[in-house]
């Protein structure tokens, strides 16, 4: 997978390329990065790649002749790559997402700066408008980072065998189970037992116990949206069932705080 980026901060970007998975697929050829200067493609003196809003206003746009160069001329060397805008105004990037990209070719990215991007680029050259999330960055590059950081680790064979993307959390519609590593006591509590036992079947259930409990706690949307499997039902239904026990059992007390009886 070849990813290409277009910023007016191609510094930003190396730091990124050389550490971690990221390096490390790099460096195997699972994927090709770079990151190109939009303003190797400004004219004029001082390569101005922003000017002031038709209309008026306050902040500045980037001009369409620097940004619509630098695309062309990337698109050249990646003729099927799709061109990203990074954009607070693009559908929401997530787990789905990354796995529709982490099948493509080549990515291209624009990094947007300032108040915005020319329409007539948005309109002429880009094929996806991607946003990762409901808050304003002050610019696509953070942005750009997180998508092929989260694209990169889906490509098969960047992962090692130890490392899997399968069980990630979301990828199951689940929230990922609970890890424990040594030491087995740690500041009073115990790793549980059933992860010493060396029952593998036991081991799966608890995790697919603690993967739900996590889900219904933290994001019981998740649940909501998904469709069970048998053993989940199961599991789900025995809870109701102990919860239903507890309540049964509690002798009734005290008084309901609202209306004041019992
Ligand atoms: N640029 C500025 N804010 C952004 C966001 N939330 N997502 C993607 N690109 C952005």
């Amino acid at each position: 997978m070849k990813f290409a980026v277009l910023t007016i901060f191609p510094e930003m970007f190396v730091p990124f390329w050389e550490h971690g998975i990221i390096r490390r697929a790099a460096e195997s050829g699972k994927i090709s990065v770079s990151a190109v200067n939009i303003r190797d493609f400004a004219e004029g003196r001082h390569h101005v790649t922003d000017d002031r809003p038709y209309g008026g206003g306050c902040g500045m746009v980037m001009k369409p002749e620097p940004l619509s160069a630098a695309i062309r001329a990337v698109k050249a060397d990646m003729p099927s790559a799709r061109t990203v805008l990074l954009t607070p105004q693009g559908r929401i990037f997530d787990q789905k997402t990354a796995c529709e990209l982490s099948s493509d070719e080549g990515i291209i990215f624009v990094c947007g700066r300032y108040e915005g991007v020319d329409e007539r680029v948005c309109q002429g050259f880009i094929s996806d408008e991607i946003s990762i999330g409901d808050y304003v960055l002050t610019g696509g590059e953070l942005a750009a980072m997180v998508i092929i950081d989260a694209v990169t680790r889906l490509i098969p064979g960047v992962l090692g065998g130890t490392e899997s993307a399968e069980k990630d959390s979301f990828s199951q519609g689940l929230l990922e189970h609970a890890h424990y590593t040594r030491p087995r006591t740690f500041e009073g509590t115990d790793v549980p037992e059933v992860l010493l036992s060396g029952h593998h079947k036991e081991i799966d259930t608890w995790r697919l116990e603690t993967s739900l409990i996590r889900t219904f706690l933290k994001r019981p949307d998740l649940l909501k949206n998904r469709t069970l499997s048998i053993q989940e039902r199961k599991i789900l239904k025995k809870w109701c069932a102990d919860i239903e026990n507890i309540i049964r059992d509690q002798p009734l007390c005290g008084t309901d705080p609202l209306s004041g009886s019992q």
